[in-house]
């Protein structure tokens, strides 16, 4: 994180408490952008279980979402493609740091660059990943975090922040949250109520400290699955050389990924699939624009990923009964 960069909780932290969240986390979750935005974005990442979140600010602000297709070999935007969804209305570009690895955010910076684009990096599963050692929300024009329970820095409940160096931005964004009030009864902009509770900025503010040993946790939790499935027909996830993945998700591939799901349930182990439908069937988005050559590697790999159970606190014993239980299975194929 650059030093200037300011961090933006949706919610009443002090700027006491801001400054040290700011230290760690590059930025967190965005709640509104200027309208009439057309923005590029990668598009399976949003249809998540719990909302199609990302799209939906995209439609909220005015503009209209333009769908890439991801790359095999990481799961993000296929940078590639990028330049084929730009058109002279586009504003930004939005990758979403998938699973917790970086998009390839050098490739994306110079597509934005050399069409003046803003760059919008969705970190809600990439706390404290980086790229080039750099931390994911100090890579782009803003940042954004989620705080949901689930995420590697979750709250409570729900909560969010953005991060940006641009000062401009950063003032619109305090004012969006909160009513867009300048000061007691003064309100210069139709605002928000995007504030985050003081219980989550408790919360947070503890867990916060821990944000390091846990993504260390993680990525053994990664590396141990990687040693133990080595030799089976499942692909592993990849952590490229100029990213540090912080496993939000460790997600497998395998024709027969239903299959496995079925008999592993049986175990008591639980996977997910994370996510079965690409963005553009579900229902709001059945209509929104893609690239020429459509989506084609989120429809296949949308029907042959499953993420293996993944928390810091996952003891070694557990690692393995996972592994080995996918072992018997591919045993049976
Ligand atoms: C990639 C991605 N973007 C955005 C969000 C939305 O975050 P929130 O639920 O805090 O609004 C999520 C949460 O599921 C997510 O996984």
């Amino acid at each position: 994180m650059r030093s200037e960069t300011s961090l933006i909780p949706l919610g009443i932290f002090s700027e006491k408490k801001s400054r040290r969240l700011k230290k760690s986390l590059p930025n967190t979750a965005m709640q509104s952008m200027p309208s009439a935005w057309l923005t590029v974005l990668m598009h399976y990442t949003w249809h998540c279980a719990p909302s199609i979140s990302t799209a939906l600010a995209i439609a909220y602000s005015g503009a209209d979402p333009v769908l890439v297709d991801i790359d095999e070999e990481d799961f993000n935007i296929d940078v590639d493609l990028i330049e084929q969804a730009i058109t002279p209305r586009t504003k930004a570009i939005i990758p979403v740091h998938l699973y917790g690895q970086p998009a390839k955010m050098d490739r994306i910076r110079a597509i934005a660059e050399k069409h003046s684009l803003a760059i919008i990096e969705d970190s809600a599963q990439a706390h404290a990943a980086e790229c080039n050692g750099q931390r994911t929300g100090s890579l782009g024009t803003i940042g954004c975090f989620s705080f949901y329970p689930g995420k590697n820095l979750g709250a409570f409940g729900d909560g969010g922040a953005i991060t940006t160096n641009d000062p401009t931005i950063a003032d619109r964004v305090r004012l969006l949250r909160n009513y867009g009030q300048v000061k007691k009864n003064e309100h210069s902009m139709l605002g928000f109520n995007c504030r985050l509770d003081t219980v989550q900025a408790a919360v947070l503010l503890v867990k916060l400290a821990h944000l390091d040993k846990w993504t260390e946790q993680r990525r053994r939790v990664a590396a141990r699955y990687n040693e133990l499935l080595a030799d089976s027909d499942f692909e592993l996830p990849i952590e490229r050389s100029d990213a540090k993945h912080v496993y939000h998700l460790y997600v497998v591939r395998h024709p027969e990924r239903d299959r496995f799901i079925e008999e592993l349930a049986k175990a008591g182990i639980f996977c997910g699939i994370h996510y079965p439908n690409p963005l553009n069937r579900a229902q709001p988005f059945e209509a929104a624009r893609t690239v020429p050559s459509g989506l084609p590697v989120c429809d296949r790999i949308s029907k042959e990923i499953m993420s293996l159970p993944m928390y810091p606190e996952m003891t070694d014993e557990q690692i393995v009964r996972v592994a080995e239980s996918l072992n018997a299975c591919l045993a049976q194929s």
